[in-house]
């Protein structure tokens, strides 16, 4: 499938950049004809040596080479002599030098002088991969049509972990063979959808559309194109595929959100460049080192809508209580146990643009905390259960000198739901309130009905899978925050 394919592999300065040694050899044992290329950064950590030994083809180095220049190696002719470019790994600072269309070394100039297939393979800290800097160029890359493949989550080599892992030699391999045979493969998922038609939306002045089917992402995209670029179909089919391998390595929380993913590509998306802060879970109030108090919030609704955030482009700090949900990919987590330690997480995640307060904080804690269990004592009386109140979170921020602007509380109530809302909205000082009954199994359930009350009126939304309460209720902050 890729015998006589041209590869042009461009290979940026990562600790990951020994894997390009061994893409470059199964690429070889594949049939392609390889050209490598070292960034400067790449080759601090490959030397040239090796990349051309293992091509077994005279490596492209310098822009500024009169030999190579002299030799037909020179950046137009490598970009008119390729099938693809392929550049792995790719970090931030290359990212942003392509998104940016810096052309002051040779892969810069290769890359701005292309006009083909281009499969981005990324790889960075964690911290780098969710900065907004980062999410805004990949946006715009995602805008023109580039693939990417990972970045993978798992352990970093400055002994961190989270996503930013180049993905593995024979997952790229297969990218570079999916983009070159079947450049409209897969199907993007829904929330990529409507973060890369937010994306092109914002980059090309229009209004995002509301959510809809493929037919609307694909005309949008192909209406960027063809204004923006005379290759517009290729470029098109190139956004589709990226969405698909992007959305499958890096967002599964796409539902992210995840992402959005989208997950979180988004630079151009609608709340790139923005804080949100969410708060998720219940808490634990402890009586003693083995007893506490506690709900029966899930975090499921909470954790959904700290992952559509994210894949609108946002920077989410989620403070989650006690859940046994996973932490949305995307996404800064703080794990706490109590409502201080929630509100502590809270006040030191500021400033922020928007909070959402999705947990259901205990409301009372135990007076005293017992150093040792509380013993049963032989026909003794039970203990007396002392409380005092917790603090509220959600005033505390909706009258903060910091506070953000705009607060979104929630309330579970078991009847007059939208009385209760609005009474609460009154006393917390918050902007908007996410009410809902909890008579029935939505807590713990995968399904909510919700109102959302605001100074401007009450709006009845339909039951709805709470990862669909989480993504309208992300729209409407973006739309807020706008
Ligand atoms: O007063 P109630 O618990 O019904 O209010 C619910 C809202 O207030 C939710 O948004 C919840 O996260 C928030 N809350 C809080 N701190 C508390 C109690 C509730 O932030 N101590």
């Amino acid at each position: 499938m890729l015998a006589r394919r041209r590869v042009l592999l461009i290979v940026s300065g990562s600790v990951a950049a020994y894997k390009a040694l061994e893409l470059a050899r199964l690429l070889g044992k594949a049939g392609a004809e390889v050209t490598g290329l070292l960034t400067g950064g790449g080759a601090r950590f490959v030397t040239p040596h090796a990349l051309q030994a293992i091509t077994g083809r005279p490596l492209a180095a310098d822009l500024w080479s009169l030999v190579e220049e002299g030799e037909g190696r020179g950046h137009i002719r490598l970009a008119r002599t390729h099938d693809i470019v392929v550049v792995a790994p790719a970090s931030a600072d290359r990212i942003a030098r392509m998104a940016a269309g810096f052309a002051d070394d040779l892969a810069g100039a290769v890359l701005l002088a292309w006009d083909g297939p281009l499969l981005v393979a990324p790889a960075m800290n964690p911290t780098m991969w969710g900065h907004p800097a980062t999410n805004a160029n990949v946006a715009t890359l995602l805008a023109r049509g580039v693939t990417f493949v990972g970045p993978e989550e798992g352990p970093m080599a400055e002994a961190e972990s989270g996503v930013g892992r180049l993905s593995e030699p024979p997952a790229i391999l297969a990218a570079i063979e999916r983009v070159l045979t079947d450049p409209t493969h897969g199907a993007p998922d829904a929330e990529l959808e409507a973060a890369l038609d937010a994306a092109i939306a914002g980059i090309s002045g229009e209004d995002a559309a509301p959510r809809g089917g493929a037919d609307r992402v694909t005309t949008r995209a192909s209406s960027f194109s063809a204004s923006s670029h005379p290759e517009a179909p290729h470029h098109l089919s190139g956004a589709e595929v990226h969405a698909s391998s992007f959305s499958a390595s890096w967002s599964s929380a796409a539902a992210v959100a995840s992402h959005a993913v989208a997950g979180t590509a988004s630079g151009a998306l609608p709340l790139a460049g923005r804080h949100v802060i969410v708060t998720s879970g219940p808490t634990h109030e402890p009586l003693d080192p083995v007893r506490y108090i506690a709900n029966r919030s899930s975090g499921k609704q909470g954790h959904a809508i700290a992952g559509a955030l994210a894949a609108l482009g946002a920077r989410v700090t989620l403070v989650a209580g006690p859940v046994n949900v996973p932490d949305p990919q995307g996404v800064e987590v703080r794990h706490v146990e109590t409502a201080r330690e929630m509100l502590a997480a809270v006040e030191a995640a500021l400033p922020a643009d928007a909070a959402v307060m999705a947990a259901a904080v205990a409301d009372w804690r135990p007076a005293e905390v017992a150093t040792q269990k509380v013993k049963k004592g032989e026909g003794a009386a039970a203990p007396p259960l002392a409380l005092v109140p917790n603090p509220d979170i959600l005033a505390t921020l909706s009258r903060h000198a910091r506070r953000p602007r705009l607060v979104v509380g929630f309330a579970a109530e078991t009847e007059r739901v939208v009385e209760h809302a609005c009474a609460k909205l009154a006393r917390k000082g918050c902007d908007w309130i996410v009410a809902n009954d909890v008579s029935g199994d939505v807590m713990g359930g995968d399904a909510n009905a919700v109102h959302l009350v605001s100074a401007g009126g009450v709006e009845d939304w339909p039951r709805l899978p709470k990862g669909e309460v989480a993504a309208r209720l992300a729209d409407r902050v973006a739309e807020a925050l706008r």
